[in-house]
């Protein structure tokens, strides 16, 4: 009872601040809110005060280095012969700030989560367990899973109580992760901590000689921005915009103001973008180009060269830098497309392993029949604000948008159709599979979208076609992972059988 109270009041807040016109755009003017006004036929003004011009989003803090970078635990078993997990979500008090308390949410912690590391092959058992006063979800992000294991919607939790999970791990080395996934609930929950990684790891990627210790040469790098209000607290009610949140403060791995030190030796960087809504160019500060061997399901086949790589929510990547080869007597550091500082590189004179970049590392391939495969699904994206669609349709958890069937490969084209002030990048998701990216306006993917891939950015105008097989049947969603838009029904839903 507790709880629906709390959902009518924050509904009831959400629906004041969108009928005020609130938002946390500040730099533009005050607008008289006309009440009467359908939004379907609201006029272009007002269109382009309410929405966050994802061109001019605020930028980000400087890290000044200060602190040494968090890597989360590696999550140990339960059992030393069976591989059985068990993740709690909490509620709890993190010192983000010195000296100060911030209220956040993590799994099995107080700040985001464990990592849980699994291996191809094996049998997994993982305990769900609720300790929040709020209904949750554990979604396991880019795994391949039943239905009922992925932790979409309709697997609620209520609070106090837990579920279990069983399945076997049927693919191939990849960097993965969880988050809830609550219905309207999910950008709240992720934005206040709920976070962890899940990795996957075969014969392939322990052959490899890639460098994999874990927090020394392998390092995960959670991206999020976040706004924290005078008292340093994550308040998401007051930073919360329908278009997306964006923060002015960077955490990674929930550490404000990293560092990360690296011996001279190659070091490899899982980045995933945990953000709800900022999108991150990478690039090193030096101009150096680094080496991306990895997308969100799995290796690529060979390392691909880049300057610079761009990840909206949810996507990862993983990349290769070389602090044996960079100069080492200027600062180094990794910098987004403003050129704000995201993490400083301090390098040790420890000359730590000579691991080699391997040549060839995976074979995906796309086959003749996939790419002629005609298109028996299509995906319109649409909209902005609380106004967003897939074809043309909000979420509603009692209609199946699409059907598939189990083994099958069908080809999806997604569009996303641009609107009067021209529309924004949509990241676009679907549970419970890899995919393939067979074109991008009809012409090839980059080389480093050549693999397999759960979160496709899909810009204004652009026609994305990508073929995918699910393995496992039941209800998965797709979705845009900008997470308010898909608390705001910017998400459908698939029925495998
Ligand atoms: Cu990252 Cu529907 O999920
Ligand atoms: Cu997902
Ligand atoms: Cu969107």
């Amino acid at each position: 009872m507790e709880l629906k109270f709390k959902v009518a009041v924050f509904a009831l807040i959400i629906s004041l601040l969108v009928i005020s016109g609130c938002t946390n755009n500040s730099s533009q003017p005050d607008e008289e809110p006309d009440e009467e006004m359908d939004h379907s036929t609201m006029n272009q003004d007002m269109m382009e005060n309410e929405h966050i011009d994802h061109d001019e989003v605020v930028s980000l803090n400087d890290s000044t280095g200060e602190n040494e970078l968090e890597i989360p635990s590696a999550l140990e078993r339960d059992d030393d012969v069976e591989a059985v997990y068990t993740v709690r979500a909490q509620k709890g008090k993190t010192e983000i700030f010195d000296g100060t308390e911030t209220v956040t949410y993590g799994y099995n912690g107080s700040f985001l989560g464990p990592m849980l590391r699994l291996e191809e092959g094996e049998t997994v058992k993982i305990r769900t367990i609720n300790e929040l006063d709020e209904e949750t979800t554990f979604h396991w992000h880019g795994l391949e899973v039943s239905g009922d294991a992925d932790g979409g919607p309709h697997e609620s939790i209520n609070p106090g109580e837990e579920g279990l999970i069983e399945f076997d791990v049927t693919q191939e080395a990849s960097t993965l992760w969880f988050h809830p996934h609550p219905e309207g609930e999910t950008s709240q929950q992720v934005y206040n901590g709920l976070a962890g990684l899940l990795y996957i790891e075969d014969d392939n990627s322990n052959s490899l000689g890639l460098p994999n210790e874990y927090g020394e040469n392998d390092i995960p790098l959670i991206f999020q921005d976040k706004i924290f209000d005078d008292n340093k607290q994550l308040n998401f009610n007051a930073a919360m915009n329908e278009d997306g949140t964006i923060g002015d403060t960077l955490l990674i791995n929930g550490t404000l103001n990293p560092k990360l030190t690296v011996n001279k030796e190659k070091v490899r960087l899982r980045l995933l973008n945990g953000s709800n809504a900022r999108n991150y160019t990478f690039r090193l500060n030096t101009g150096d180009s680094f080496v991306q061997i990895a997308t969100d399901g799995g290796f690529l086949n060979e390392p691909v060269t880049l300057d610079e790589i761009t990840l909206t929510p949810s996507e990862r990547a993983e990349i290769l830098v070389d602090f044996s080869e960079l100069d080492t007597e200027n600062e180094l550091a990794l910098i987004d497309d403003d050129g704000a500082v995201l993490l400083p590189f301090e390098v040790s004179d420890q000359s730590g392993e000579d691991s080699s970049i391997p040549g060839e590392m995976n074979d995906f391939s796309i086959t003749e029949e996939e790419m002629n495969l005609p298109v028996t699904k299509e995906v319109e994206l649409f909209g902005m604000m609380d106004q967003v669609t897939i074809n043309g349709k909000k979420f509603d958890p009692e209609r199946i948008d699409f059907t598939q069937e189990q083994g099958e490969t069908e080809v999806w084209e997604i569009y996303n159709k641009p609107d009067e002030m021209g529309g924004m990048i949509h990241p676009f998701h679907i549970h419970g599979a890899q995919f393939k990216i067979l074109s991008r306006n009809g012409e090839e993917p980059p080389e480093n979208e050549q693999g397999w891939k759960d979160s496709i950015s899909v810009e204004p105008d652009e026609t994305v076609k990508i073929a995918i097989q699910f393995k496992h049947k039941g209800v998965y969603m797709f979705h845009c992972h900008i997470l308010e838009h898909e608390d705001n029904g910017m998400m459908g839903q698939v029925k495998v059988e």
